[in-house]
């Protein structure tokens, strides 16, 4: 009976076009960086992980700056801080990738085409945050995606989505604290002048898991997001425990360029992000701003919740069938925390 049940369980995920829940995995802190992804190794199919990073390296990035930076990314521990360097260092082991394929496969998820972020506060003052995550290699990530809770002294210290075999995190909550996700600002190369980039810079998702691992609060988080020196340019969307505590900051390579806050006592209670600066209008053939802010207002205040958010990342093409996952969280609530893999729309 149970194993016909969980039979009929995966023949639901993988054979119809319905959403799923992503697999949920334990990273534990206080295991060395080079070890703690085991878990993950043991439970990923190998072949087609090999395969997914051979597909989005060959896509991604033009042969001569993979030939290029092959023997850069071979030394990574000479340029990369930890604990990154030992995480991809152990999953390029366990997965049977070389370690500059590890390396390479970590800076090319450090720019995803398309997103949507959103931050909003419910009349009675609760923060909601919720994300699209869209990527042309759509197919291959959606079968990568995992929410991650990183765990230390057995407690949860933050949670985030991710893709198998990347160590950095666009979408990310700290219980009781904050919650942040990214939107790429950067159209330009980004291979240009990497190595330059990442002396002089963090990549932005390592940054949003040094900032879910350090900062204390909302205050601390949005400094720290806003100041440290990045090897791209992006937004920051963060959202905390209480009234007012929302923003969207836009950030260049050195600094901010912009903080935008939530202003709920003049009627703004949500701020929408997609990858265009706030101030600008986004071109004809990729609004997905206006219709976000359509559903918002159709919404209304009184109606915001977890679920109502999820709706309004739904309607298209805010959503549309480059959106590898939705998530929808509150840092105050942090069990509900929720994400879901996207298929068609
Ligand atoms: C994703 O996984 C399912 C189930 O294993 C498989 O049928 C499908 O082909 C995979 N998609 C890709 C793009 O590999
Ligand atoms: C992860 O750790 C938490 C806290 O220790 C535990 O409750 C939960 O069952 C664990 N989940 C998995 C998937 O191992
Ligand atoms: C999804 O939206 C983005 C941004 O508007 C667009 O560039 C992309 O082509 C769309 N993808 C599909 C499959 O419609
Ligand atoms: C949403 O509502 C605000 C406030 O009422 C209004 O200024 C704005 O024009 C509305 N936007 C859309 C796209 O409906
Ligand atoms: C999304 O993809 C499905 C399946 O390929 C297709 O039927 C549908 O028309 C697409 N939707 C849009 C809006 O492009």
């Amino acid at each position: 009976m149970f194993r016909l049940a969980l039979l009929t369980v995966f023949t639901f995920i993988f054979q119809s076009n319905a959403d799923f829940f992503p697999p949920q995995f334990n990273i534990s802190l206080d295991v060395k960086p080079e070890q703690r992804w085991d878990p993950l190794i043991e439970s990923f199919d190998k072949e087609f992980l090999r395969k997914s990073a051979a597909d989005i390296i060959n896509s991604a990035v033009p042969k001569w700056v993979y030939y290029a930076i092959q023997p850069i990314a071979a030394s990574l521990e000479w340029f990369l801080p930890e604990p990154f360097a030992g995480e991809i260092y152990g999953l390029s082991k366990g997965f049977g990738l070389s370690v500059a394929d590890g390396v390479i496969l970590n800076l090319v998820y450090e720019f995803t085409p398309f997103c949507t972020s959103i931050i909003a506060q419910d009349s009675k003052g609760n923060i909601y945050h919720g994300r699209n995550l869209d990527y042309n290699f759509e197919n291959i990530l959606r079968n990568l995606t995992i929410d991650v809770h990183f765990t230390r002294s057995r407690k949860v210290a933050y949670t985030g989505t991710t893709f198998v075999g990347y160590v950095g995190l666009w979408t990310g909550q700290k219980p009781f604290k904050f919650t942040i996700s990214a939107d790429e600002r950067d159209h330009g190369y980004w291979w240009e002048n990497i190595i330059a980039a990442l002396k002089n810079g963090s990549p932005v998702s390592w940054l949003i898991r040094k900032t879910l691992d350090e900062a204390e609060d909302f205050e601390s988080a949005m400094l720290t997001l806003s100041k440290t020196p990045l090897i791209a340019n992006v937004y920051y969307i963060v959202g905390g425990t209480k009234a007012k505590e929302g923003v969207v900051i836009t950030r260049n390579r050195e600094g901010p360029a912009d903080i935008w806050p939530l202003d709920p006592l003049n009627g703004e209670w949500y701020r929408v992000e997609t990858n265009y600066d706030h101030w600008t209008t986004p071109p004809p053939y990729d609004d997905r701003r206006t219709p976000a802010i359509k559903a918002l207002n159709a919404t209304g205040q009184e109606n915001i919740n977890l679920d109502t958010l999820f709706k309004v990342l739904s309607v298209h093409p805010t959503q549309n069938n480059s959106t590898v996952y939705t998530t929808v969280m509150s840092a105050a609530a942090p069990e509900k925390y929720r994400t879901e893999v996207r298929t068609i729309t």
